[in-house]
């Protein structure tokens, strides 16, 4: 095979089926214009060293230039028999500029230390779309937020009635994951910016090229520090399948809650025609196929980073070609969540929520007894005490089928001679919400300061 990268020192080439287990074009052909990026930058070290004169230079430009055009409109394609990207488009760069100047490029160069410095540029590009979708996620969340300010729901603990809450703050509750999230890609991003180019196949290069400045022309931070580490170390990939697999499950958390308000038992939110889907055979069905398809695929997030952890997890320094796995999983990541975020942002900008219906639930289960409780503590009486009389007339309660508010003065009086009328006063959802008021607290008012520091966070990440 003539465009091979390797080949002199082997009597036959390779067999069939190892061409076969070998090659990669088929995913990472999606790295070319970062593999171009990479040659230009490489062309400019070899030039400023005195590998390329000026008009070797440009010629060189002009040819990897003309590639990317061509690359970008689909008219260069991988051969069958091209190994990977890299030999790919080394091929496609000679049959453009010819072999004297084509051969030229790839002096103090490997497809080592190329390959883990696309990986980072790719990334980094994607962890810039994917963080753009996420914020619309999180708008989507806060303008519900917003435009729900006063409404009240269950608010629960093991999935049973524990205190009333805001709706507003529940959602909040699912957007500051989120938040974490867009901080988790931005810190992520820092430590990615990192040039391995000039690493070579291990050991560095003895042709003088300047990292730094192929680092500058990729818009990386900075050279990698160790051309052992800088080849072999995929730690900046586990990491962002992490924080994608992290975004799977903080949207399959809100996802299963959305499934559950979509019950006919909740009834608490109806799904938007445009973002729910139809059933062949039950005409009347409505399902909420966007949060089962997050939900779902949160499974095949966290399956990316733990085959990738798997493959990593006993390689010796340096390179070991186990390292092309690397790929596949993370650009699964990838195209996962650039899927899932925009359909999942519409799902949740278009919901509308029962709010007479989550009102109406909210006191359901005894929720305020423990308003009663701190009532007490408010008149002197011990949290312990307080607790027990609490919890007694939830039981006085039960036995007679009543809700709290509605137990008699006489049956209050029997409970405990601390339960005087006036704790009544306390027995409404509007009143427990809004009493509070501690930081990170359920109150109207609280909540719509968190809502602010919440925006002026995912805006800053
Ligand atoms: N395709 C490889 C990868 O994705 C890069 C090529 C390195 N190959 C080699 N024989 N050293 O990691």
């Amino acid at each position: 095979n003539e465009g091979a990268l390797w080949g002199a020192r082997f009597a036959t080439g390779p067999s069939p089926e190892l061409e076969a287990l070998s090659r990669s074009t088929h995913f990472d052909w999606a790295m070319a214009p970062y593999d171009l990026a990479g040659s230009h930058a490489h062309a400019k070290a070899l030039a400023a060293a005195g590998y390329l004169d000026a008009d070797e230079e440009a010629a060189m430009h002009a040819g990897l230039d003309a590639l990317a055009a061509r690359v970008a409109e689909g008219t260069l394609l991988p051969a069958p028999h091209d190994e990977d990207v890299h030999g790919a488009l080394e091929a496609a760069l000679i049959a453009e500029i010819g072999p004297h100047l084509g051969g030229k490029l790839r002096a103090g160069r490997s497809r080592n230390d190329q390959i883990a410095t696309l990986v980072r540029l790719y990334l980094l590009d994607h962890a810039r779309l994917i963080a753009r979708d996420l914020l619309r996620v999180i708008d989507a969340l806060t303008a519900q937020a917003e435009a729900h300010p006063e409404a009240i729901m269950p608010g629960r603990t093991h999935l049973q009635h524990a205190q009333p809450v805001l709706l507003a703050h529940h959602l909040q509750a699912h957007a500051w994951p989120l938040v974490r999230d867009l901080e988790r890609l931005r810190d992520w991003s820092v430590r990615a910016s990192v040039s391995p180019y000039g690493g070579g196949a291990l050991a560095g290069s003895t042709l003088g090229l300047d990292p730094q400045l192929v680092a500058e022309e990729l818009g990386l931070a900075r050279p990698s520090e160790n051309s052992l580490d800088g080849t072999s170390a995929r730690d900046v990939v586990a990491e962002f399948a992490f924080v994608a697999a992290m975004i799977g499950v903080d949207l399959s958390r809100l996802s299963e809650e959305i499934i559950l308000w979509n019950t006919r038992e909740f009834g608490f939110v109806t799904l938007d025609d445009g973002y729910s889907t139809g059933s062949s055979i039950m005409p009347q069905k409505k399902n909420p196929d966007i949060a089962e398809l997050a939900r779902g695929k949160s499974g095949r997030l966290i399956g990316n980073l733990s085959g990738l952890l798997a493959t990593l997890k006993a390689l010796p320094i340096a390179y070991n070609r186990d390292l092309q796995e690397d790929k596949e999983p993370v650009f699964d990541s990838v195209a996962t969540l650039e899927l899932v975020l925009p359909a999942f942002a519409g799902m949740i900008a278009t919901l509308r929520f029962d709010t007479v219906r989550m009102a109406e639930l909210a006191p359901a289960g005894f929720s305020l007894a423990t308003d009663v409780a701190e009532w007490l503590v408010k008149r002197g009486v011990p949290f312990r005490e307080a607790h027990e009389i609490s919890g007694s007339l939830v039981r006085a309660c039960e036995e007679r089928d009543l809700d709290l508010h509605e137990a008699s003065d006489e049956l209050l009086a029997s409970v405990s001679t601390h339960l005087t009328p006036e704790v009544r006063d306390v027995l409404t959802i509007e009143g427990s919400v809004a009493s509070r008021t501690g930081v990170g607290g359920t109150a109207p008012e609280r909540v719509a300061e968190q809502r602010v520091e919440l925006v002026e966070r995912a805006q800053t990440a």
